[in-house]
């Protein structure tokens, strides 16, 4: 079966293309790298020992995408491809309303033209906003804190709508919660350009000198040490999970959300605390004002996930940070190289 993997250069995608390689799936990756390398393309073939189709054309270059469907037949699409950055999307919400929402339409309709019905969503825990209740199952109250949030929601809907105008749609909208972790090779994992927003990298950022010292945004929230919580799940966990909801286009129709998660919620303290243990380092760290937006604890129900795709995260915190760590280091070792 061929796989069509929008954005299999970035962090998910890259991890999702190993996987998908090693399961025997032929793979055909579109990324124009405007958040990644063509280096990590090297790297997944290094590893999973097979090789993959790469095109650098950008989702929004519709003959370019017509191209791609030409050239190959493809039985599915794993869609990741889009801007993530919660802060830069309120700076520049047309630039994602564009991007996520245009490549995402532009997509389908490729697929259309080209008979291609089964697609998988990169969709996002950031779509239940705040949560009213912990775990939160799929059927919680949606709501957006921001642009890129709203991004999300409003492309569940638009492929809600497009699953339901014929029923050889089959599309899956997987709720991540909070991807961190690497490849157990050392040789991918996440790279944000600049300052990172996101807790994982900071720390890892930290820990090999390139930042001085991180900062807890808040520690008076109602929570055992006055910390955020949140659902950490290991990418490789998250990237396996994709390949179980592939299986399951295969017989359903419509669409259907799933939050993939590990339905354990650890503080910002508690994840300095393992990382440190796993990598021997210590965070330098202080305390300052809340950032706005955030939720004081979320964390997932995530067994719709087990029981309709027979899908459970499986690595824990400690791997997690071991593997973070193991990718940090190699990758500031071969920049200074
Ligand atoms: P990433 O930035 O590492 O990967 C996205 C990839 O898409 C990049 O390689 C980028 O070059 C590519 N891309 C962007 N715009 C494109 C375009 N117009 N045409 C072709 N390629 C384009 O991000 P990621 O962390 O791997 O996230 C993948 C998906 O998962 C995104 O849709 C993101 O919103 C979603 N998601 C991520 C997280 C997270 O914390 N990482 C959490 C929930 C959901
Ligand atoms: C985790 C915790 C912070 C950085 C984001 C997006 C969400 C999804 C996943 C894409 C929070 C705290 C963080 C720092 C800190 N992405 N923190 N110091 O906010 O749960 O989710 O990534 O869909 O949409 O919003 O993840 O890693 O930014 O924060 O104290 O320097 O770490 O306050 O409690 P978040 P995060």
């Amino acid at each position: 079966m061929s796989i069509l993997v929008t954005g299999g250069a970035g962090y998910i995608g890259s991890h999702t293309c190993v996987e998908l390689l090693q399961a025997g799936y032929d793979v055909i990756v579109v990324d124009n790298l405007a958040n990644s390398r063509e280096e990590t393309l090297r790297e997944i073939e290094a590893i999973s020992g097979k090789s993959l189709t790469y095109y650098s054309t950008n989702l929004l270059d519709t003959n370019g995408l017509d191209q791609v469907f030409e050239n190959h037949t493809i039985d599915a699409v794993i869609h990741f491809a889009g801007l993530k950055a919660v802060g830069e999307s309120v700076e520049k919400p047309l630039h994602y309303y564009e991007t996520n929402l245009l490549s995402t339409i532009q997509l389908c309709k490729a697929m259309e033209r080209h008979g291609v019905h089964k697609l998988v969503f990169s969709s996002s825990a950031t779509v239940y906003g705040i949560p009213e209740q912990v775990p939160v199952h799929e059927d919680a109250p949606i709501q957006a804190l921001n642009p890129y949030g709203r991004t999300k929601i409003m492309i569940e809907e638009i492929l809600r709508d497009l699953a339901a105008t014929d029923e050889k749609w089959s599309i899956s909208l997987l709720r991540y919660f909070n991807p961190i972790g690497a490849h157990k090779s050392g040789r991918i994992g996440e790279e944000p350009s600049g300052i990172p927003n996101n807790l994982m990298p900071y720390i890892t950022q930290v820990a090999v000198g390139i930042r001085e010292e991180l900062s807890v945004f808040g520690d008076d929230y109602p929570t055992e040490d006055g910390t955020c919580i949140r659902d950490y799940i290991h990418v490789v966990d998250l990237a396996l999970g994709h390949l179980k909801a592939l299986e399951k286009l295969e017989e359903t129709s419509g669409a259907q959300a799933y939050n993939l998660g590990t339905g354990n919620g650890y503080s910002v303290l508690e994840v300095v605390a393992a990382f440190e243990e796993a990598s021997g380092k210590t965070i330098p760290k202080k305390v300052v004002e809340r950032r706005p937006g955030d939720a004081p604890v979320t964390y997932a129900d995530a067994s719709k996930a087990e029981r309709k795709l027979g899908w459970k995260a499986e690595r824990g915190l400690g791997e997690m940070c071991e593997d973070s760590w193991r990718w940090q280091s190699h990758r500031a070792k071969q920049l200074a190289e």
